[in-house]
């Protein structure tokens, strides 16, 4: 596995850019969410199931433990004191139990609300209602809160823009949190990146979606990953750009179904890992593949997207097919890098539908000492593949990627001379060029 070296693991957590800190969400979130597999369609028996199925495959272990109940858990109409209630036909023990048993496996329950007056699929909204739902969701053993935007008040209603009606929510937190003498909820919001939640979410929230509903598609895949290279400078402890719900294990199933390649999944699970994006699963696990339950059990990635020391995102350096720093949602950058307790990290995505060699000088990338030489760590064949010096070069399959750890080996070897690997300008002592 991989080792931290303490002195460099040091540095970064001193120089270290940090969100709201309230004490909750320093990592990205781990867990489920019932949405892309189930939509409206779950009860007790499915979600238990899926419980149960994270447990068996080592997912629990793997720090998979947030239960995210989406849209649909209530009644349409709250009760006469104006709470919300669990439907009992999908939670015949009621929440509190159903809650229990899942704690049991490792898993905690946690909540899906809505800003407005209902939720996107017509349940109670919490406008108005933030410290009362507050109360429910805790009392049904909750601490996590992934928050909507449907159903919205007008503007002259809230006289707010959706900093403000999400501040609402933000503010009760503190408050119950204050009152209750416990930890916040972690604060989760959903409004698809309509108004640069990148820009202020950190200063009430840990998390924020970036882009309406993904879908198991490597078109909506390969546009998630273009705007993230646009905005992955925002990702830091406390605060996460959100991908979105995982589309892992939903090739042939899911609603829409899906049909990513075992390529484009692997792609999907590495950009999600590495920049830093909360990873919440939404497949059914109970007939999920081996193939499924080893991306998302990739203990390397996971490990480098849970990095205690080190909170950004990785970041393109060359867009490779696309000139860089233009968007093109069918060739987003290929070529990005960042930094780790661990090493420097680089992801290296072949967005082209046939096979591609990719190139790429080492000290393209910031995170990389000059006239050193790295072994290379591959992330996905858990293994160390080589001797990186200089450069490297390699082919990737149709939407594949290469996911890997360079690791500082010492100076390079002495038959290179003081020319610069990438850059020009590069000079003897006495003013004459090398390279150019
Ligand atoms: C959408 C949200 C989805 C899911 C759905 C439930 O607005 O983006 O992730 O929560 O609502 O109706």
């Amino acid at each position: 596995m991989l080792a931290i070296p303490p002195l460099a693991a040091l540095a970064v957590l001193l120089t270290s850019v940090r969100g709201l800190n309230n004490g909750v969400g320093r990592l990205p979130a781990m867990g489920y969410d019932t949405f892309n597999a189930f939509a409206c369609n779950y009860n007790a028996t499915s979600v238990l199931a899926q419980a149960e199925a994270m447990q068996r495959h080592g997912l629990i272990e793997a720090g998979y433990k947030t239960l995210i109940l989406d849209d649909c858990y209530a009644l349409r109409t709250r009760n006469a004191s104006g709470y919300m209630v669990a439907d009992p036909s999908k939670w015949p023990h009621g929440l509190p139990a159903f809650s229990k048993q899942v704690n049991k496996l490792g898993i905690k329950l946690a909540a899906y609300g809505d800003n407005g007056y209902e939720t996107c699929a017509g349940y109670p909204g919490s406008y108005g209602r933030e410290l009362q739902d507050l109360e429910t969701w805790h009392s049904w053993g909750m601490s996590y809160l992934k928050y909507d935007n449907c159903y919205i008040p007008a503007d002259n209603v809230t006289e707010e823009n959706m900093f403000g009606r999400y501040q609402r929510m933000s503010n009760a937190i503190a408050e119950f949190a204050a009152k209750r003498g416990q930890d916040p909820f972690l604060f989760s919001l959903c409004e698809w990146g309509w108004e640069q939640p990148w820009i202020w979410g950190k200063q009430i929230s840990q998390a924020w979606r970036i882009d309406g509903d993904i879908k198991p598609y490597w078109s909506a895949i390969a546009a998630i990953i273009d705007q993230v290279s646009f905005q992955y400078w925002s990702s830091d402890f406390y605060g996460h750009n959100d991908m979105d719900i995982l589309e892992v294990g939903n090739t042939g199933q899911g609603s829409p179904p899906g049909n990513l390649t075992y390529e484009e999944t692997k792609s999907h699970f590495t950009a999600w890992a590495l920049m830093k994006s909360p990873l919440i699963i939404g497949t059914d696990l109970t007939n999920a593949t081996n193939q499924t339950f080893e991306i998302l059990g990739n203990k390397d990635l996971i490990t480098i997207n849970q990095d205690p020391n080190v909170g950004h995102s990785i970041s393109p350096f060359r867009w490779g097919i696309n000139p860089d720093f233009v968007s093109n949602s069918t060739h987003p950058a290929e070529y990005w890098s960042g930094n780790s307790s661990y090493g420097v990290v680089f992801m290296i995505l072949n967005s082209q539908d046939t096979d591609a060699t990719m190139f790429f000088n080492l000290t393209e990338s910031w995170a990389i000492r000059a006239g050193r030489q790295y072994s290379v760590y591959d992330m996905w064949q858990h293994k160390t593949t080589g001797m990186a010096v200089r450069n490297l070069t390699f082919s990737l399959p149709a939407h594949g990627v290469a996911a890997l750890l360079l690791k500082d080996a010492g100076p390079e070897p002495e038959y290179l001379d003081g020319s610069c690997g990438f850059y020009y300008q590069c000079s003897w002592p006495n003013g004459t060029y090398i390279s150019n």
